[in-house]
């Protein structure tokens, strides 16, 4: 049994999320089931940062992205590469901020209540495979912080995505 997460760390933002990887490196252990590991990612986030009003993972699938597991009020299905936030930030492979959502001429509103958003690309050889999204109430909610922590929990993520994109052709 690996360790269990008790009360939501406190603190700056910055030692949550150091905490929120420790937590994390811990949860997701040896074993490497991807739904699993991805479902409990986004639980973790949810319950560690509460400025996140959803967070979770859409992976690719052919030319589009289709939701996975999430924390959150229910979400738009399938997402085009180029199309909104996500997709954008597929077809760029980098991160992307947005502060203000209304400023975002593409943006996909599939919570109207979302104010800002960040949007982090999954690669694996070269390949976008995937990416965590994390939508917020509070404008301006996402920064340069925000995005060295969540990319370094991708990191985390990626050799779990690595061997599933090895054993199965589709995630
Ligand atoms: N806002 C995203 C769509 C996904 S939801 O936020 C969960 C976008 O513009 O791609």
């Amino acid at each position: 049994m690996e360790q269990t997460v008790g009360s939501p760390p406190t603190g700056e933002k910055e030692s949550v999320y150091k905490e929120t990887l420790q937590q994390l490196e811990s949860l997701l252990g040896e074993d490497d089931d991807l739904i699993a590991s991805l479902a409990n990612t986004a639980a973790l986030l949810k319950l560690n940062i509460p400025s996140m009003s959803w967070v979770g993972f859409y992976l690719t699938s052919g030319d589009d992205l289709i939701v996975g597991p999430f924390q959150g009020k229910p979400a738009c299905i399938r997402i085009p590469f180029g199309s909104g936030v996500c997709g954008k930030a597929a077809n760029l492979r980098k991160t992307l901020i947005v502060e203000d959502v209304s400023s975002f001429p593409d943006h996909i509103a599939c919570d109207p209540k979302s104010r800002s958003e960040i949007v982090v690309p999954i690669e694996v050889d070269g390949s976008v495979v995937g990416l965590l999204d994390a939508d917020s109430e509070i404008y301006g909610n996402f920064d340069e912080m925000d995005k060295y922590y969540l990319e370094q929990l991708v990191a985390l993520l990626r050799e779990k995505f690595r061997k599933t994109v090895e054993s199965r052709s589709r995630l």
